[in-house]
């Protein structure tokens, strides 16, 4: 829907912004702005002509930290393009790019390394409270309120200098692992695996989760999973962070509620939808039917469409062949052929194209991942790009503070309550 707005400069694209600062797009020309959206008003207090549905095409922040260009299929870290990335680099290496703007030396590299390994130990009190949580909760949902319980035992929570923020960066990113491993050999009745300081986040990990080292071929594609889910422009979780962020609340509670947001079926809680739903098709003669009633019957399939990319998802296509790769090495290809056939079936009826979610799914399923770590596993990467938005949203802080086009009515006399019917 195009969208008309009340502004004082309206440019067309690629021209340069009036003054600098946030920019507001809507789809068509684009409009430079001082602010961030409360700069959608020709006045002080007054409200936009309308509103973007789901804020599609508007620019609410501005960010070097990665970039979707939905129409070629691209997607960019600080200039890198994801395909060199997922060829050449490294999740630690990627840490660094996304909280610092270039690549890191080899010195450079070694020593965070070196900060990320002597922060994988989490506090024996978070640990304790873990062990109190419901068996059959969530492991996302446990993951939420064990970022938001970490803050008590950070005495420097507060303090939002870059300096301190990196620090709570590093201690968040290399502690996702351990608390999602934690949480996972808890509710199986079995003792946390400590980490080990020797190992990369992607083998530590999975050493932490089933207690023994993963081949190098698994830790090897685990770790460009890491790559590849790392940061992805303004999704809702990480606008989610933003926001938080932008009101000067700590670190942990902008990743805590950017935890939430990843949470749901329509954004990172879409991989494990999509192995459920492999595993409820059953067989490869299943797929067109199944897929054929759940379009029939307006049924969202999981991990396939996305708000920006109107093309292939430039991750699916190293998720698509990790998948391929992880079933020839399990020697059952079942899950990835009938993910192929999902693939074309949808892209036959609906012309859609599936997203990062997708091809992750059985990916993980043949690691002898359980469904429901799909999405902490996102969060164990995303936590870095999350991170890095925070760290830029604490540089050059604005509150973010949208208006709502007023839909409601106006001038309603009031009625006492014994005269209402
Ligand atoms: N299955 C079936 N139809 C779909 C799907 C899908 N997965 N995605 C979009 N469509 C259809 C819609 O039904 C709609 O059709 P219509 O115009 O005939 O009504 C049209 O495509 C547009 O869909 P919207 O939901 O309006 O598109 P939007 O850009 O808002 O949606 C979204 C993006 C939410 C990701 C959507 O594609 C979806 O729900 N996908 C499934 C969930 C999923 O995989 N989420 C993960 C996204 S990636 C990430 O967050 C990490």
């Amino acid at each position: 829907m195009p969208v008309t707005i009340v502004a004082p400069a309206v440019l067309r694209a690629g021209e340069p912004p009036a003054f600098p600062g946030h920019r507001l797009s809507l789809a068509g020309p684009v409009c430079y702005l001082q602010s961030t959206l409360r700069l959608m008003t020709n006045k002080a207090n007054a409200p936009a002509a309308t509103s973007a549905a789901g804020l599609r095409g508007v620019f609410a922040a501005s960010s070097s930290i990665s970039d979707v260009n939905g129409e070629r299929g691209e997607l960019i870290y600080q200039g890198y393009n994801i395909h060199d990335l997922a060829k050449h680099s490294t999740f630690e290496e990627v840490i660094f790019l996304l909280w610092n703007k270039r690549l890191p030396t080899r010195s450079e590299l070694s020593e965070l390394e070196q900060s990320l390994r002597a922060s994988y130990e989490v506090p024996g009190e978070l640990i304790a409270l873990m062990k109190q949580f419901p068996h059959e909760a969530d492991p996302i949902d446990e993951l939420r309120t064990a970022i938001s319980a970490l803050e008590f035992y950070d005495p420097n929570a507060r303090d939002l200098s870059r300096e301190s923020s990196v620090k709570t960066a590093i201690k968040l990113t290399a502690q996702f692992p351990t608390i999602v491993a934690a949480s996972d050999r808890i509710r199986r009745g079995l003792d946390p695996v400590a980490p080990d300081g020797s190992l990369n986040i992607a083998t530590n990990f999975l050493y932490m989760l089933k207690g023994e080292k993963p081949s190098e071929h698994d830790a090897h594609i685990f770790d460009i999973c890491l790559v590849l889910h790392a940061d992805h422009e303004l999704n809702a979780s990480t606008f989610t962070a933003r926001v938080v962020a932008g009101t000067l609340a700590d670190m942990y509670a902008a990743v805590t509620a950017a935890i939430g947001a990843l949470s749901g079926p329509l954004h990172g809680g879409a991989n494990t939808n999509v192995m459920k739903m492999l595993l409820e098709i059953g067989d490869l003669e299943n797929v067109e039917p199944y897929i054929k009633k759940a379009l029939a019957e307006k049924r969202k399939i999981m991990g396939f469409g996305h708000a920006v990319y109107k093309t292939e998802d430039p991750r699916a296509t190293h998720l698509r062949e990790f998948s391929k790769q992880a079933g020839e090495s399990a020697g059952d290809s079942k899950w990835y052929e009938m993910s192929r056939k999902v693939e074309e079936v949808i892209f036959r009826e609906k012309g859609l194209y599936p997203n990062v979610d997708f091809f992750s799914a059985s990916t993980y399923y043949m690691m002898g991942i359980p469904l429901d770590l799909y999405t902490p596993i996102f969060a164990i990467s995303r936590i870095s790009g999350w991170t890095g938005h925070i760290l830029e949203q604490y540089s050059d802080n604005k509150l973010i503070r949208p208006r709502a086009e007023y839909i409601g009515q106006r001038d309603v006399p009031y009625v006492p309550i014994d005269q209402r019917s």
